[in-house]
């Protein structure tokens, strides 16, 4: 049993951890140090006021596993593009399926949300079963649309679900 809250700038040293490892080979971005991440938080209170997005932590009873978030389209406010990173000590439990589902839930009764979309790299197997066991349908290619923590901007899958 998961549960999400707001992320707080708390959270920091935690998420510098998980973020922090080499196995996150398709995550578009990792924070240099946990000031990085600090800084980066901080952003969070004007994201969330402006409805720009909304960035959770992903809690197993006290313990911090994960993030996710939704971007707020700017333009279609009913369309939201959903991101999650886990713990790797927590993989392969559905974990990211589940909080999938609670963001679902929070972005539909707060923001009146009809369309969700993920994005993934063609590689990331982990992140297109979520998709999957989620209820997404592919409904493309996207030519390099996902700026990677290298520089370049890679191809993605689209992925949808419309209520
Ligand atoms: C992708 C990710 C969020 C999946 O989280 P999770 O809690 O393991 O997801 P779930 O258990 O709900 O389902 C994922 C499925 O893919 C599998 N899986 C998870 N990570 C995987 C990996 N790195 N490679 C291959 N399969 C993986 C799981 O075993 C599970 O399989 P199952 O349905 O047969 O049980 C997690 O691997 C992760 O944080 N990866 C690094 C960050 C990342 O890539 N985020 C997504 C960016 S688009």
């Amino acid at each position: 049993m998961i549960i999400l809250r707001l992320q707080q700038i708390r959270d920091a040293q935690r998420f510098f951890e998980i973020l922090n490892n080499p196995n996150f080979h398709y995550f578009g971005s990792q924070p240099e140090s946990v000031e990085a991440e600090i800084a980066w938080l901080e952003g969070n209170e004007k994201r969330f006021s402006e409805h720009k997005e909304w960035n959770y932590t992903i809690l197993k009873g006290d313990d911090i596993i994960g993030g996710i978030g939704v971007k707020i389209n700017q333009h279609r406010s009913y369309i939201g593009e959903i991101g999650y990173f886990i713990d790797e000590a927590y993989w392969g439990q559905g974990i990211a399926t589940e909080a999938v589902r609670l963001l679902e839930e929070i972005c539909m009764q707060e923001l009146r949300m009809t369309r969700f979309e993920l994005l993934m790299l063609p590689e990331n197997i982990g992140s297109e079963k979520v998709a999957i066991k989620s209820g997404y349908r592919k409904e493309g290619l996207l030519q390099k649309a996902l700026l990677h923590k290298d520089g370049s901007k890679r191809d993605c899958f689209l992925y949808a679900k419309t209520l």
